[in-house]
């Protein structure tokens, strides 16, 4: 199959409806990452998804939809902080988990009683939703393990000859994936960490709190359990403000003829230069920002990505160090 990538606007904002309600994939940009989308109601078209990813079958999808979809068409909305949050941080980079009415198939939800739901921020993004005016499941358009896509280039270079359609609407800003909250319970509570912080739910909701994973645990967000976001070349996590030994990491694996990049915030650019280094900016959201980017760009060149911690995990900084974590770790 050719793999085109368009421009997306008003032309291919059509081209793309085609193929979707004709139960086909389609690739469309959100303000967090790309996904791969399908028309949610149409169970062919979602296994699809999971075929062209080869993503695990236990892991359910997000429905996205546009800002003035009826969410009552999809999902019970049981609790009244529920519209604080929307009102507040909708359309952005926030899904909520509610119970599910079952419209969007099994398939995506992978059988489970909850279904995510989305209303991404991004203008063309919306537009492709109004204009299908159903919802749309999609996961990261990346293949499964690999560093989430952040441009329409990225999502070609995992996907090419696999969809027919890549709809361009330039990078993404968000740069990291959306913070998931399971709102089915009386305190909502945090499954997946993003750039919808726990302080800003918070201040919202009052109280908020955060799913603990360990390895091998039963989990609510079945994608946190994966090995996750990893790009192609080897990579090494040091503590914040661990210089020597990210030095040390760093002559080692010139001397094994290798060729090391440091990874890192643009405060350590002083400390470092002179070596190889993807800077990742100076605030977290200007982190988050390039992270994948950065991981892509570096897998291409690095034999050896060695990364820094953030100093903590307040704010975006804790989906920061979640996608640390699981890419470099
Ligand atoms: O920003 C994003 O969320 C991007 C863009 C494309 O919208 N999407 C994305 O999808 O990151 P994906 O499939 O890569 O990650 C979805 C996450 C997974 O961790 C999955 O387990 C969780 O959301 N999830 C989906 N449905 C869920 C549900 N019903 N209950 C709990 N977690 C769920
Ligand atoms: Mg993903």
């Amino acid at each position: 199959m050719e793999t085109q990538i368009k421009k997306l606007g008003e032309k291919n904002i059509s081209a793309a409806k085609e193929i979707l309600i004709r139960g086909g994939v389609v690739a469309i940009p959100t303000e967090t990452v790309y996904g791969l989308g399908a028309v949610g109601t149409i169970p062919l078209a979602v296994k699809e998804i999971f075929k062209v990813k080869g993503r695990p079958s236990d892991n359910p999808l997000i429905a996205h939809v546009h800002k003035d979809y009826d969410l009552n068409k999809l999902v019970y909305i049981e609790h009244d902080y529920v519209y604080r949050l929307l009102e507040r941080f909708t359309p952005g980079p926030l899904t909520l988990v509610f119970n599910s009415k079952r419209v969007v198939c099994d398939e995506a939800t992978c059988g489970g009683q909850t279904l995510a739901v989305r209303i991404p921020s991004h203008e063309g993004c919306q537009q492709l939703l109004k204009a299908v005016d159903m919802p749309i499941v999609a996961p990261s358009a990346n293949l499964s393990k690999h560093t989430s896509p952040v441009t329409a280039q990225h999502v070609y270079n995992d996907l090419n000859g696999k969809i027919p359609l890549i709809l361009d609407g330039g990078k993404c800003v968000g740069g990291i994936e959306s913070t998931v909250l399971d709102v089915t319970e009386r305190t909502p509570r945090i499954l997946r960490a993003g750039l919808i912080t726990k302080e800003m739910i918070e201040s919202v909701c009052g109280s908020c709190d955060v799913a603990l994973h360990k390895e091998g645990d039963k989990v609510k967000s079945p994608g946190v359990k994966y090995k996750h976001y990893r790009p192609k070349c080897e990579t090494m996590l040091f503590e914040s403000g661990d210089i020597d030994g990210v030095i040390n990491a760093y002559n080692e694996e010139l001397n094994k003829g290798g060729v090391p990049f440091i990874m890192c915030d643009s405060v350590y650019e002083k400390e470092f230069s002179g070596k190889n280094l993807l800077l990742l900016g100076n605030t977290p959201e200007q982190i988050a920002s390039n992270l994948y980017d950065k991981l892509l760009d570096g897998e291409k060149k690095a034999s050896l990505i060695i990364a820094i911690a953030m100093p903590d995990e307040k704010g975006v900084n804790m989906g920061i160090m979640n996608r640390l974590r699981k890419s470099c770790g």
